[in-house]
């Protein structure tokens, strides 16, 4: 079967000698939820937005052309213009951390905005959507536990729930691959979650390939089966979000590997049995292995939680 997504020995440069990206190559099968981790400036953004056909790819260079194929269609080779053409654009459903509504607009007219460009041009430019049109808009929403607020402003939404009519616009757009970029990064836990079930809800059911990258470590594992690891711009880890070791999570996030889990999972994943044996000064390592196992046990069984008797007796 040929991927949805093809990526070969991309490298991009924003300023000379200072690769964002190094030689990075993936492909992606139709159906796949595959998360994006790394830390910060690692590339996340850049590959996000190469593979949207959003940032063009460095030329070729040393003999290596590198290329991205979307569909089967190569959108990118190096040639420094992006050849995405609009049939293969609206295949592709786009969701950015913030602005991803129009904030005067009411929420059932950012999701039709999903339509544009499957209208004839006329109607797409006066933005002028008929009933047939709003009644997609309104499943879409519904989909998404999103129906309450259609007529609500965008700028009224809160920001798990803007996240949810960016996908719902997604769906009317009738997009195959949502690519998505840290769309829960500035979210709280449980808006968070709504939003990453959302988008598995659509991965499972809907079938539509799925690549979000994100900064918390445990959707990732909870969420998505593959996971592909970015570090200074080069692939560092692409294999099952299950066997990602406690070694790897540390050499992607060096520093940044004590942020990586939330609070409530933190307390959860140090069980009072572990805090009285820890030594005085518990190692970021130590405190990743404690979390990463309880990831594990969660994404395995997500509704699992471990008894605290049982830890205490352990
Ligand atoms: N348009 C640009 N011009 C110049 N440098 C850029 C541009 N876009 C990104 N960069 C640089 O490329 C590097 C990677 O940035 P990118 O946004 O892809 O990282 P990221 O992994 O998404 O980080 P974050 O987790 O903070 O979002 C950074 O050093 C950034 O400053
Ligand atoms: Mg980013």
């Amino acid at each position: 079967m040929q991927p949805i997504i093809a990526v070969q020995r991309i490298s991009k440069c924003f300023q000379r000698g200072n690769a964002v990206l190094r030689d990075v190559s993936f492909s992606i099968d139709k159906g796949e939820m595959v998360a994006l981790i790394g830390a910060s400036g690692s590339g996340k953004s850049t590959l996000i937005r190469a593979v949207a056909g959003l940032t063009a790819i460095d030329r070729p260079r040393d003999g290596v052309t590198g290329s991205i194929s979307v569909f089967g269609l190569r959108i990118q080779n190096g040639a420094g213009a992006i050849k995405a053409p609009k049939n293969i654009r609206m295949r592709i459903g786009v969701i950015f951390q913030q602005f991803n509504l129009v904030p005067r607009l009411s929420v059932l007219t950012n999701v039709c905005l999903g339509l544009l460009g499957r209208l004839p041009v006329i109607q797409g430019t006066l933005g002028r959507f008929n009933e047939a049109d709003q009644r997609k808009a309104m499943d879409a929403l519904s989909r998404v536990g999103m129906a309450e607020h259609a007529l609500k402003r965008g700028v009224d939404l809160s920001g798990g729930q803007q996240q949810r009519a960016a996908i719902a616009r997604c769906l009317v757009q009738q997009a195959e691959v949502l690519i998505a970029d840290e769309p829960i990064a500035s979210l709280d836990p449980g808006s968070a979650r709504r939003v990453v079930d959302t988008l598995a809800d659509m991965n499972r059911r809907d079938g539509i390939t799925v690549i979000v990258s994100l900064h918390q470590v445990e959707y990732a594992l909870k969420y998505c089966p593959r996971t592909i690891a970015l570090k200074a711009g080069r692939i560092v880890y692409d294999g099952p979000s299950s066997a990602l070791s406690l070694a790897t999570l540390s050499e992607i996030y060096g520093a940044e590997a004590g942020d990586l889990f939330l609070p409530s999972l933190q307390q959860q994943s140090a069980p009072p049995a572990a805090q009285a044996k820890a030594p005085a000064i518990v190692s970021a390592a130590q405190i990743l292995q404690e979390r990463a196992t309880f990831n594990t046990l969660a994404a395995a069984r997500p509704l699992y939680v471990p008894p605290p008797e049982s830890r205490l007796h352990a």
